[in-house]
């Protein structure tokens, strides 16, 4: 017993959890994703299981992206980008409902299978389906030789490393790292993207990690805005255009590990409905950075206040007009939209595993949660 203990403290490598070392080990995660397939030198996206498949690729009528949990956010993440840069149509499915609702798939189809563990049943059945019906299906899994990996016709390993923590949290990043590849080398090969905006991202991106480590450094803060809310009952998160799905995921992790009530909207969808949620008990998080839709959001964040609803804002390093109007804001360095949510997810992760510590939750292995979902 003893034995096991310390066991697992060493894997744990000083952390209290996994969850918050796998938060932690971002940075690297993301660099371990990109090596060997960003070359800024060479202004090129290697992937083999990409080259190798290049007229699929190319000829697709459309994307469908099929995922479960964590991994289905990064989807929509991918919808963005894809359709942003290269110009294909994408649609992103939850793979429970597309293998159940006799989907129209054609061999011009480009199926994209998301999957931390490469397990989740669901998402396996939905690519079996999808190759019976003659698209092609490619893989984006963490676990190397697990059941998706081997089932699709080609794929790429995100390479994150172990994931223990129940709440994905380096798995996520580095999907969304892996899939903004893909599409970046799909609209450069077809042509969507100028050389030269095509060599700003992929600058950018070897960027990311040296920016996730500077929003690491927000962590005590973020501690403490914790403190604040960790006895709410509801909790709301918005965000717009490429962080709508980062709302989404912010979400999920708080309810995950937390227990607490937690939705995610995109920001303009709040008069439809949540604003009337709002008053004094009620702690919003928003994704407010400068690059996209800041105005709009803005003024989402003034209808909060009239409402008297607690404003937590993740902005722009140096913003000032946030930060007037919010109770706390947490700051992440610029970027482009196309990155931000690989810099504005870290903070919701870390507000997260804060509140579930101080409520005194198994942050690791939440209740009824489980790491791999192989039944349906
Ligand atoms: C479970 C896990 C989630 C994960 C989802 C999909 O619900 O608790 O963290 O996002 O399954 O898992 P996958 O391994 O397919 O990404």
């Amino acid at each position: 017993q003893e034995l096991q203990l310390s066991l697992e403290a060493i894997e744990k490598g000083g952390y209290d959890h996994f969850m918050l070392k796998e938060i932690y080990e971002q940075p690297h995660a993301i660099k371990d994703t990109y090596r060997g397939r960003l070359r800024v030198e060479q202004g090129i996206v290697k992937m083999a299981g990409v080259d190798q498949n290049l007229e699929r690729f190319l000829n697709a009528n459309r994307i469908i992206i099929v995922a479960c949990g964590t991994s289905w956010h990064a989807g929509l993440v991918a919808e963005y980008i894809f359709e942003d840069l290269a110009r294909i149509p994408v649609e992103v499915e939850y793979a429970s409902e597309f293998r159940y609702r006799n989907p129209v798939i054609t061999d011009k189809d480009v199926v994209i299978a998301i999957s931390q563990s490469g397990e989740t049943a669901d998402t396996l059945a939905a690519i079996k389906l999808a190759k019976e019906k003659g698209a092609f299906v490619f893989g984006i899994c963490n676990v190397v030789g697990s059941s998706i990996a081997r089932e699709t016709h080609a794929g790429a390993y995100t390479h994150a490393g172990p994931e223990i923590g129940v709440a994905s949290t380096k798995a996520f990043t580095t999907q969304i790292t892996l899939l903004t590849l893909l599409a970046l080398k799909l609209a450069r090969e077809s042509g969507t993207l100028s050389k030269t905006k095509f060599h700003e991202i992929l600058t950018e991106m070897e960027g990311i990690p040296a920016k996730v480590e500077r929003v690491l450094e927000s962590n005590p803060l973020i501690e403490i805005i914790a403190d604040v809310y960790k006895d709410a009952e509801n909790c709301l998160y918005l965000g717009r255009g490429y962080n709508f799905p980062v709302a989404l995921e912010g979400a999920l992790k708080l309810k995950e590990i937390s227990y607490i009530h937690a939705e995610g909207y995109p920001a303009a969808e709040m008069k439809h409905g949540p604003i009337a949620l709002i008053d004094e008990q009620m702690p919003v998080i928003v994704i407010a950075t400068k690059k996209g839709h800041y105005e709009k959001v803005v003024s989402n964040i003034q209808e909060i206040k009239s409402r008297k609803g607690k404003i937590i804002a993740v902005v722009t390093e140096g913003d000032s007009q946030v930060r007037d109007l919010a109770d706390h804001v947490v700051e992440v360095p610029e970027s482009s939209e196309a990155l931000s949510p690989l810099l504005t997810t870290i903070p919701l992760q870390l507000l997260s595993y804060h509140i579930a510590v101080m409520r005194g939750c198994n942050v690791d292995q939440p209740r009824n949660l489980a790491k791999s979902v192989t039944v349906e």
